[in-house]
């Protein structure tokens, strides 16, 4: 959903700008601009296209500009275009915006009406105008950002900056994500976390409705009152602490090393493959001692034998990790879970109790749907926890507490460590809520963490199976349909498999119960259609056994994902194997191919697999 990015220090601006871009082209990459002052004034670069097309109309060599703000474009109003692209300006004052203006629309006519012309069909350019014409009415910089910003309906992260003030840069938060980097006589604003990782590793979270003010020295926070009122929020001077209740500054363990590719081709197999390490690193804190895991999130013993539901809110996979989660718990805990897509829950009446516990689930914390349902759950009185993998996001600082999955800075934009970090942390809470609530024997629970100690080591020998998986992509590479199938706790990793084939390979997918196909799917196997199918040696597995059979009699090309490969060999088309698993661990292992078969079938398809097209890494608008 756009990324934005701001420097001020000593450096030359226009480096720092575009290395921080490239980091956040995950979020958009429609068009990207920048914009910098220097002994010439403002100067603006723009183009539709990628930060590798903006690199080839940039000067050279890089101008001597010390301050600077760049945007890399995913388009909600106005087509990708080089007019369309960011930065936004009037009468000398350049705005970056991630985010939405609502009522973008009234206040273009109000501004026609003073005699704007406007240079683009975008919802932002209406904001360097706003800022222009108080201006012109005689309020000074600072005062007209407070009354345009006031004028404004909507989301936005934005980054102002003015000819006349080129000592300031400008950052202002309200419902779009934001942090300021905090260097040594430097300042830097972005949208997430890894654009200035290589620079600083101590950032400020904005707030909704705060505004930062950064010149070379120090940085103040102020609130987004009206114009006129300007009281300081704390300074932070590079260096030194802030004022005691400053702003607070939060040091980030991640590395930059963490989000670079580290060899690999793509960021997104790089992830595929970092997921022994990243469910090791979320479980780690709670394996030992699991009993204390809910404890420490707040979910005190008498809240957990009060519970009598439980609500989840997710999107996308985030969702489909939910789907898995209400399988576990309820087998588990035997408590009922209720899973929504959070731009469904939001929107309808929600039937939730004070003594009901709600879980978001979101890998960005930023998702503005998630975010919504969150929110929506804590006015009902429910205590609400979310299972997060950004230190700072909005979610975890706005939900009651947080489980932090330990994934890293994911940069593919489709998710897959996030996913099984996700299911390590679901797990755990199952386990827990099943023991406390008296549900769960010791035996079985302690067989289930002993299992999820061993759950690297399966997973890296699941990931065994990608030379076979980009077999079978260059066999299906042509197909324009595919169908998953799966029973059960399986049932979601169909429904995640197929999710991540159509948007990394564009092939139409599928995924559905394989008990349900009979019920309308089956029309569509014909000769040739690749039918993946999950099947587990579990209770369901002679089930599955027979909706394999029905796809053969119809001419479908099976391919199975099974722990018991022997039977299927002569049955199936392809039989990729994975290590056998307790049937509530065994999603870890069966996602791995189907991660791995809709990677190359995207790379066989000759498609950018970390940026498919039309998508962002994180969906901060409705
Ligand atoms: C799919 C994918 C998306 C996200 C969804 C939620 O590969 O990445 O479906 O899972 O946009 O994002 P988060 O988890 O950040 O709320």
């Amino acid at each position: 959903m756009c990324g934005i990015v701001g420097y001020i220090g000593g450096r030359s601006a226009l480096p720092v700008l575009m290395d921080g871009l490239k980091r956040l082209e995950y979020r958009g990459y429609d068009s990207a601009g920048v914009a910098y002052i220097n002994g010439n004034g403002i100067e603006i670069k723009k183009t539709k296209g990628r930060i590798e097309d903006l690199r080839k109309i940039l000067p050279l060599p890089a101008p001597e500009a010390k301050i600077g703000v760049g945007h890399t474009r995913w388009a909600t109003h106005g087509a990708p275009s080089d007019r369309n692209a960011h930065p936004h300006v009037c009468g000398g004052i350049v705005v970056v915006h991630n985010g939405i203006i609502e009522n973008y629309r009234d206040l273009k006519t109000r501004l026609a009406s003073e005699g704007h012309e406007f240079a683009s069909d975008t919802d932002t350019e209406v904001i360097p105008r706003l800022i222009s014409s108080h201006m012109q009415k005689g309020l000074p910089f600072e005062d007209a950002i407070k009354k345009t910003l006031s004028d404004l309906r909507g989301s936005y992260a934005l980054g102002i900056m003015s000819q006349e003030c080129p000592e300031k840069l400008y950052a202002v938060r309200n419902g779009s994500p934001l942090i300021i980097g905090v260097g040594l006589d430097e300042f830097f604003f972005a949208s997430d976390i890894p654009a200035f990782l290589q620079f600083t590793k101590k950032f400020i979270f904005l707030e909704d409705g705060q505004m930062c003010i950064m010149s070379r020295g120090q940085a103040r926070l102020e609130p987004l009152e009206p114009a006129g009122s300007s009281k300081s929020m704390g300074v932070v001077i590079p260096g030194k602490t802030g004022v005691e209740d400053g702003p607070k500054v939060v040091e980030i363990d991640w590395t930059p090393e963490m989000a670079e590719k580290e060899g690999y081709d793509y960021f997104m197999l790089k992830e595929i493959y970092e997921q022994p390490g990243t469910v090791r690193d979320t479980m780690r804190e709670w394996l030992d001692n699991p009993v204390t895991m809910l404890d420490s999130l707040g979910i005190t013993p008498k809240m957990i034998l009060g519970l009598t539901r439980l609500h989840i809110a997710a999107c996308g996979t985030s969702y489909h990790a939910a789907l898995v989660a209400k399988y576990i718990i309820e087998a588990l805990a035997h408590m009922p879970v209720d899973v929504e897509i959070a731009s469904e829950f939001r929107h309808r009446e929600q039937l939730i109790e004070k003594n009901n516990l709600f879980i978001s689930i979101t890998q960005s914390g930023e998702t503005a749907d998630t975010l919504a349902a969150q929110r929506e759950a804590s006015k009902k009185g429910a205590f609400t926890l979310t299972i997060c993998n950004v230190v700072g996001s909005t979610a975890s600082r706005e939900a009651d507490s947080v489980l932090y999955t330990r994934a890293g800075p994911e940069i593919g934009v489709a998710s897959t460590k996030a996913f099984t970090a996700q299911l390590a942390a679901l797990c755990l809470i199952a386990i827990v809520l099943g023991m406390k609530r008296g549900r769960l024997i010791a035996a079985e629970a302690e067989t289930l963490i002993s299992q999820l100690r061993k759950m690297p080591l399966l997973i890296e020998k699941a990931l065994a199976c990608e030379q076979q998986t980009m077999e079978i992509a260059d066999r299906i590479k042509g197909s324009r349909s595919m169908l998953y199938l799966g029973r059960g706790i399986n049932y979601p990793i169909a429904l995640e498999g197929a999710l991540k084939l159509k948007e990394i390979s564009y092939i139409h997918a599928e995924g559905y119960p394989a008990g349900e196909m009979k019920h309308g799917p089956i029309a569509l196997i014909e000769s040739g259609l690749p039918v993946v199918v999950v099947a587990p040696m579990n209770n369901l597995f002679e089930k599955t056994l027979s909706n394999i059979e029905e796809v053969k009699a119809r001419g479908g090309r099976v391919i199975v994902i099974t722990d018991e490969p022997l039977g299927l060999r002569a049955m199936a088309d392809e039989v990729i194997e994975v290590p056998p698993a307790h049937t509530a661990l065994s999603p870890f292992l069966n996602v791995i191919p189907l991660q791995l078969l809709a990677f190359w079938s995207g790379v066989l398809n000759g498609n950018d697999v970390d940026k498919p097209r039309n998508l962002a890494k994180s969906v901060t608008v409705e």
